[in-house]
């Protein structure tokens, strides 16, 4: 079922308290659609698994480089902010066999300032770090589907978290559960400067370079991707009310650890240069000219469930009636016992 406006608002709000007020900014944005679909892994064809989108009303299998941008409507509460973010579906594994969707809630993307672009020196200037903004065409996917362990020392994996209500962020499958999941994917935020993706859509970009001090939220990029970006952590929720028992969840590609958990980003924003002034100058909340990012009353809109312009293509996904594999036929990684029954 689909969560009221209020459940979302409430959600977000709950969300949106976790960020310290002055340096982060918040996208807010309600779901658009999910559908076996990714444009930047496999344009124009389903995918390999079931997606979570928000953003864009433009999102379709096969998406032009700058379709996003150019579409008439976003479900994010910034007017300006036309991107698509999406990641894996999660499902419950029902007691007696079949896959449910559970009610996808929406995502909240944090902005930070906290690259500052490879310099010689070593450290990043102390009076301020002057990310850029993305540059428009930008694909890029953090994490890895194909993950099944973790591996810290790895800035990819160490990039993606849970969270079960406010319980702060854990690695992996939380191993209790309040009455919503979230899954965390904070994005490369360094740039080489040449390519809008690449075949792997990750090798053009890089987090902050461990030997100069950065870790996924931040630092100083590494000199192969000198070039620093906006910080991207992108929060995606389902409810899980009345599921208690972690062990029957699993993402949309068979992961039942959330190590496999992972989120594309393709860059919408309308007018890059707004973007990167209001970036640069001010974080704090009305005493900006930018703050509303050219919302038409100067105010944030509410973040809209809006529908995609190309509808999904009708496909059994497990929404309302379970599904009795997942969508694209992936293996659910270590079947467990479920109340005495194996899921397969
Ligand atoms: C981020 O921007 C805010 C406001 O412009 C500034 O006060 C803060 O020092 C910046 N943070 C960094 C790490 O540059
Ligand atoms: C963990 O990740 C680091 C950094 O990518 C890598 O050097 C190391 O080989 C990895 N360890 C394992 C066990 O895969
Ligand atoms: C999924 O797997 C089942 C059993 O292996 C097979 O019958 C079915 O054709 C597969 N479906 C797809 C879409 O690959």
């Amino acid at each position: 079922m689909a969560p009221t406006l209020s459940t979302l608002a409430a959600l977000l709000a709950t969300l949106a308290s976790h960020a310290a007020a002055t340096d982060v900014w918040t996208v807010n944005c309600a779901p658009l659609t999910v559908q076996l679909s990714d444009p930047i892994r496999n344009p124009g064809e389903p995918s390999g698994h079931t997606h979570s989108v928000v953003g864009s009303v433009a999102f379709a299998r096969y998406m032009a480089q700058d379709a996003a941008q150019d579409s008439p409507a976003t479900t994010c509460d910034k007017a300006t902010d036309h991107s698509n973010y999406w990641a894996p579906q999660l499902y419950q594994m029902l007691p007696g066999g079949g896959f449910l969707q559970l009610p996808f809630t929406g995502m909240v993307a944090y902005y930070t300032n906290y690259t500052c672009d490879y310099d010689s020196s070593g450290s990043c200037p102390t009076d301020g770090r002057s990310p850029a903004a993305f540059p428009p065409g930008l694909r890029m996917i953090a994490g890895d589907s194909e993950r099944r362990t973790l591996n810290m020392s790895d800035l990819w994996q160490a990039a993606i978290l849970m969270e079960t209500g406010n319980g702060g962020e854990v690695y992996g499958m939380p191993t209790t559960l309040s009455d919503r999941l979230s899954g965390h994917a904070r994005f490369p935020s360094c740039w080489d400067g040449v390519n809008l993706d690449s075949a792997d859509h990750q090798s053009h970009v890089a987090y902050p370079d461990p030997a100069l001090g950065g870790d996924t939220q931040g630092g100083m990029c590494p000199q192969s991707h000198p070039h620093a970006m906006i910080n991207i952590g992108a929060e995606f929720g389902w409810s899980v009310a009345g599921i208690t028992d972690p062990s029957s969840l699993v993402w949309a590609n068979g992961d039942t650890t959330g190590y496999g958990f992972h989120a594309d980003f393709m860059t919408g924003w309308q007018n890059p240069d707004a973007l990167q002034q209001s970036f640069s100058n001010c974080f704090t909340n009305d005493d900006c000219p930018w703050r509303s990012f050219g919302s038409p009353t100067g105010q944030d809109p509410d973040p809209t469930p809006l529908l995609p312009l190309t509808p999904a293509p009708l496909t059994g996904l497990g929404y309302l009636l379970p599904v009795l594999s997942l969508p694209g036929n992936n293996t659910v990684y270590k079947p467990m016992a479920i109340k005495g029954r194996r899921v397969d």
